[in-house]
């Protein structure tokens, strides 16, 4: 086995994957490292290759080009030594739903040879950590899409991988058990240390779960860093006041050592802020030091989603996300 691979980098390293499926590349020379405790997101729209990248991390399919390593294993010579150190809950597990919770999390502890005292233990353990005890015993069919994903969680934790995999956790997910998901993701994270590599098609949950992002476009990373580095490239917080008509111009002055000025139309001042949102206090203080009267005022910042446009000429935000049941076999 090829151990001497990466053993000083981190648990995720991609160098140059490829995968083509005839004369598809879907995943079209990937470069990426994840470091150890890192929650990273991999954000890219539907079709863009995120499940193919997850499938050859976690050995399920070979790359056709380059290669990757996973907990210091190669995916492709040392596939289960790569395996039994990851946890997978993928895009379009299937799970029985004539079971019950705690049912299938015995079975997972026997798929891992853990014996059957520990493997009832450490069920009970997880159903508590997903909060699913009380659900423990009904049957999965029964089960919400919410309550199913943290299962999945659930099932995938069973081994205390150090690294997850997790493609596309909240797709289909109503607002409020998203959140509960993410809640549960961080919690992982920081208090088992554990590295999560999670698949998204959503910009807040890249936004507010991922440590850092790859953004993923018809199989190649556009752009990558944290969330807040990532979005302060695109540009400056643009600062919008409404000020009385007449009174621009002596706005704009007041504002100048504070942020430069956008277009916009008459009647309101637009800065872009030299030192990010935090100085829009400071232009609050200028327009009132110089008398003027501020009747509206509003802070853009920058998303993912103007750092996606700005890679890639289209917006990800409002594509189809309910189309994702699709992917995998189009071919297209
Ligand atoms: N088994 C397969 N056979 C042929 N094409 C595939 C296969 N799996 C994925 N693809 C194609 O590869 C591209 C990337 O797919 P996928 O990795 O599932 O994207 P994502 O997960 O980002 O939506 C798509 O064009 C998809 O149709
Ligand atoms: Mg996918």
């Amino acid at each position: 086995m090829s151990v001497e691979m990466n053993q000083q980098r981190g648990p995720i390293v991609a160098e140059g994957l490829v995968r083509e499926f005839g004369e598809i590349r879907a995943v079209d020379g990937v470069d990426l490292e994840v470091a150890g405790g890192e929650v990273f997101g991999f954000l890219g729209p539907n079709g863009a290759g995120k499940s193919t990248t997850v499938r050859i991390l976690t050995t399920l399919l070979r790359p056709t080009g380059g290669r990757a390593s996973v907990a210091g294993f190669d995916v492709v010579d040392d596939a289960a030594l790569v395996r039994a150190s990851i946890g997978v809950a993928l895009q379009d597990a299937s799970i029985d739903p004539l079971m019950t919770g705690r049912e299938l999390l015995h079975l997972q502890a026997t798929l891992y040879g853990i014996g059957r005292r520990a493997g009832r233990e450490r069920s009970n353990e997880l159903l508590e950590r997903v909060g699913l005890t009380e659900a423990a015993d009904r049957l999965v069919g029964g089960y919400s899409g919410g309550m199913r994903r943290r299962l999945d969680l659930a099932l995938a934790l069973m081994h205390e991988p150090s690294v997850l995999f997790l493609d596309e956790p909240t797709t289909g997910l109503d607002p409020m058990s998203r959140v509960n998901l993410w809640d549960e993701v961080r919690r992982l994270n920081s208090e088992l240390g554990t590295t999560v590599f999670l698949t998204t098609q959503y910009l807040e949950e890249a936004d507010e779960l991922a440590h850092r992002v790859a953004i993923i476009d018809a199989g190649r990373i556009v752009r990558e860093g944290a969330p807040a580095t990532l979005k302060a490239q695109v540009g400056l917080p643009t600062l919008l006041v409404d000020v009385d008509p007449g009174a621009e111009d002596r706005a704009r002055s007041a504002m100048a050592t504070i942020g430069e000025p956008r277009p916009t139309r008459a009647g309101r001042v637009a800065i872009g802020l030299f030192e990010g949102a935090s100085s829009a206090a400071d232009a609050v203080r200028a327009l009132d030091a110089a008398g003027i009267a501020i009747h509206y005022m509003e802070l853009n910042t920058p998303t993912l989603d103007d750092v996606f446009a700005e890679a890639t000429g289209r917006r990800l935000e409002g594509a189809d996300a309910s189309a994702d049941v699709t992917t995998g076999e189009s071919g297209s």
